[in-house]
């Protein structure tokens, strides 16, 4: 697991080096496409439910499982950036919305709450704290910034299966939930919108919007429960 978070998330931080205004979403899968495979490891989201791609690319109102195409990535965009890969039979996953160029300021807060809620939740990932921990501290810090989090949307666990037991929502109630037990491999992913929490997904069969197109962002990791503090697997 640790292997494999390391490369995904040096494909995060590289992939990301590459967003800027004029470069289409394709090539920014292809970047990460290329580095995951030298690094000798495999994208796992391409033929996840019959995907095609090595990234979910998903823009402004996107909330996630935006399509690498042809769209050319604009100032004023936030882009979220999702890279799978897989190693030795064990998978890792991560997230994150960057900011292109000079964006308004509710925007650059929506994007700081997100990296905030992440924090929040992957702190509660302790062994003897329970799922809803990391749920409501998450919901916490999205709804006191003024934001919503989806709700139809989870984390989840994560090791030889990209997505494994338990869901976990970004939303709910501390003490709630299964305990956390050390070894556990969680994916811990919140979806703040601007807006409501409501979301659609479009004909393409994959890319989720928010119902009220209002901006979203989304953050990942892939965190280890021990015996003490959290690991951040996918930490760079
Ligand atoms: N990486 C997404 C998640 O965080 C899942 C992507 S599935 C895919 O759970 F098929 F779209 F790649
Ligand atoms: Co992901
Ligand atoms: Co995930």
């Amino acid at each position: 697991m640790k292997e494999v978070c390391s490369i995904t998330a040096e494909a995060l931080a590289r992939t990301s080096g590459e967003i800027k205004e004029g470069v289409t979403t394709e090539y920014l899968d292809s970047f990460a496409e290329r580095l995951i495979r030298e690094r000798k490891a495999v994208p796992v989201f391409i033929g996840y439910r019959g995907y095609r791609h090595a990234t979910c690319i998903s823009v402004n109102e996107e909330v996630v499982h935006g399509i690498p195409s042809r769209r050319v990535i604009q100032a004023g965009d936030i882009v979220s950036l999702d890279v799978g890969a897989k190693l030795s039979g064990y998978c890792g996953d991560t997230a994150a919305t960057f900011p292109v160029g000079k964006v308004v300021k509710k925007t650059l807060k929506l994007v700081r709450a997100g990296e905030q809620a992440l924090q929040a939740g992957i702190k509660q990932a302790r062994a003897g704290n329970h799922l809803g921990d990391i749920s409501s501290a998450i919901q916490k810090i999205a709804e006191k910034n003024g934001f919503s989090v989806v709700r139809d949307l989870y984390g989840h666990g994560v090791g030889v299966d990209l997505h494994e037991d338990p869901l976990i929502p970004n939303y709910g109630r501390p003490g709630e939930g299964p305990e956390l037990k050390p070894g556990m491999t969680l994916a811990i992913e919140p979806m703040l919108n601007i807006g409501g929490w409501k979301i659609k997904t479009l004909d393409d069969g994959w890319t989720v919007i928010t119902e009220d197109r209002s901006l979203s962002c989304h953050f990942e990791h892939t965190v280890l429960i021990t015996d003490g503090d959290p690991e951040i697997l996918t930490a760079i």
